[in-house]
């Protein structure tokens, strides 16, 4: 072991999330297999619940930054967020796999799905939405991700047939930076969030 930062320490220092993205052109066989590796997640009872869907289609793109009304959280100067977004990666779960694989004859000692007291699919969704961030930054582009909260979730669904059965847990953007904006600095940087062998404030 040496003190140098490794590769993927880099990459986890660096990453931040992008909210304005410039004009720009890209080889589609960057980002086409950032789903098929960002899947490779830890499931719980390996139930695997969690599905991406991706576009780089730029009508789909446009209509779904109509869907999020961008134009009234676009800030003033500011170059657009989903429609200039060179794909875009929706998160799905599925959570009825969870509550299949938890009612198989092998997990009868096992808590029922129904009664985890974490649900353990947005766990799941968690590491997939990492993979998917650091996978498209090693690519060199930008990266961010937003929650569905206060948009209509079934003009999604229908505009990329997801069965309603399935929940959409958020959306990841990918995009090439506009470095005219300037980033309002991070808050409560040096807040304490790892601990040593104890909990310490
Ligand atoms: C579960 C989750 C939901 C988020 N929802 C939104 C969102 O709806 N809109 C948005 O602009 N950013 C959203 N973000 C991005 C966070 O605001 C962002 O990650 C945070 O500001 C920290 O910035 P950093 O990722 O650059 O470190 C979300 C992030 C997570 C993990």
């Amino acid at each position: 072991m040496t003190n140098e930062t490794t590769y993927l320490e880099n990459l986890l220092n660096n990453r931040k999330v992008v909210r304005s993205y410039q004009k720009a052109s890209f080889d589609k066989n960057s980002l086409e297999d950032i789903a098929k590796y960002a899947i490779k997640i830890p499931t719980a009872g390996f139930s695997r619940g969690i599905e991406i869907l991706n576009t780089f289609d730029t009508k789909k793109i446009e209509t779904v930054s109509q869907i999020f009304n961008e134009d009234s959280f676009k800030k003033d100067n500011q170059s657009p967020w989903i429609s200039n977004s060179l794909g875009l990666f929706f998160l799905l779960l599925n959570e009825e796999e969870y509550h299949k694989r938890y009612s198989s004859s092998d997990k009868k000692n096992a808590v029922n799905s129904k009664e985890w007291d974490i649900p353990y699919w947005y766990v799941d969704a968690g590491a997939a939405l990492m993979n998917c961030l650091l996978l498209i930054e090693e690519q060199g582009f930008a990266t961010g991700f937003m929650g569905l909260h206060s948009i209509d979730r079934k003009k999604i669904h229908d505009l990329f047939k997801i069965p309603h059965d399935y929940q959409i847990v958020g959306m990841v953007t990918a995009g090439v930076e506009n470095n005219n904006v300037v980033n309002s600095k991070k808050q409560n940087i040096k807040k304490k969030l790892t601990h040593n062998e104890f909990f310490s404030k």
